[in-house]
């Protein structure tokens, strides 16, 4: 049985954690090619707080509720859905509205719950899967026995990159802000680099320089990474959380044939996101299955603490993923 109201978490006005009020709104309904989801566990994501201080505005249609991914189970199907059926367990990316008892997504951008995980675990998995293989395996062509290099290594996105990269037969390096997160890269099988006490340009230049850098830091790290980089290299951007600009001497990109690119996932069209959702099927999937690639989490809040959680995330302190309880896993 639906109800026709839900509780639901929302950004009462742009500002800081307090913002996030617990409301009452309407349960969603599916919509044509789209499931309605009971939401178990959604993940917090770090856009989630740039949404909730006003600097990324939801695409429009989407919910104004945050929340980019969760798990649970599939409550409706809307007309021409045919993926799935009332009571699958899914994980899925959303293009918003996760904080709550219930949402809607395509259902092309929802995953089965792998096998031998959980639904906490499935929640922490569909915003850094979708990133990381879009950005490290289709646009930065990462290929077995390269060196890769990945910055924040032990937030979500950079703790998914070293597993991932590390199955694809990658040779992982990964810089982190202290010894406890230079040790959890270091677990999941990154070469670590504390970028407090080592620069990185001179660790990758002593084994030949990186093939690919994924890296959501830019500012200062922008002309740096250029260095880091081999002939041939590719530097993929996907934030810039310390600056947008950069002073560069764009020679090097054409005298060492470097390659600069980046993406955001939010914007992109439901087709785009259905095809990295296929490829995580058939690729990654698979590779979580066997145990290769697993979410870290860090901790967890009830849905309605989830100022806490957005404090949590800002402190930085965090190792892998934050995710809100919504409901007890049934
Ligand atoms: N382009 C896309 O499609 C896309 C999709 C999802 C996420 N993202 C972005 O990817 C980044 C990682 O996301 P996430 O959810 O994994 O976040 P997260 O867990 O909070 O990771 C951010 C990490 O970056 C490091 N960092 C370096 N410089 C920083 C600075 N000036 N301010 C804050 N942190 C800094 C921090 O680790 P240290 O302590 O080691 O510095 C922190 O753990 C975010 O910027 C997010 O917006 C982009």
């Amino acid at each position: 049985m639906i109800p026709d109201m839900m509780r639901a978490v929302e950004i009462s006005e742009p500002g800081g954690p307090d913002v996030l009020k617990p409301v009452s709104r309407p349960v969603p309904v599916a919509g044509h090619g789209q499931i309605l989801i009971r939401v178990q566990w959604a993940g917090v994501n770090r856009p989630d707080a740039l949404q909730r201080a006003g600097l990324y505005a939801p695409p429009s249609g989407a919910s104004d509720l945050p929340g980019l991914e969760c798990a649970g189970t599939v409550v409706g199907v809307g007309t021409g859905v045919t993926r799935w059926k009332t009571g699958d367990r899914v994980c899925a990316l959303l293009p918003g509205g996760g904080y709550a008892e219930y949402v809607t997504c395509p259902a092309e951008h929802a995953l089965v719950v792998p096998v031998g995980l959980s639904l906490r675990e499935a929640a922490a998995l569909p915003e850094t899967a979708y990133t990381v293989w879009s950005n490290v395996v289709d646009r930065g062509a990462l290929r077995a026995g390269e060196r890769f290099l990945v910055h924040g290594g032990s937030s979500g996105i950079g703790t998914m990159a070293i597993q991932i990269a590390n199955a694809l037969g990658a040779r992982v390096w990964a810089t982190a802000g202290s010894a406890e997160k230079c040790a959890a890269c270091t677990k999941l099988g990154a070469v670590a680099i504390n970028y407090r006490d080592e620069d990185f340009v001179k660790v990758l230049g002593k084994s030949g320089g990186a093939d690919l850098i994924l890296d959501m830091v830019g500012g200062s790290y922008i002309a740096r990474n250029l260095k880091s980089l081999a002939d041939d290299g590719r530097l993929v951007m996907i934030a810039f959380l310390g600056g947008a600009k950069a002073d560069l001497n764009f020679a090097q990109i054409m005298m060492r044939r470097l390659h600069v690119t980046g993406s955001t996932l939010r914007p992109q069209s439901e087709a785009a996101k259905a095809r990295i959702a296929n490829d995580l099927r058939c690729e990654l999937w698979p590779l979580v299955e066997a145990g290769a690639v697993r979410p870290v989490i860090d901790s967890t809040f009830p849905l309605a603490d989830a100022a806490e959680a957005h404090r949590r995330m800002e402190s930085s302190e965090h190792i892998g993923k934050i995710l809100l309880q919504v409901a007890d896993e049934g």
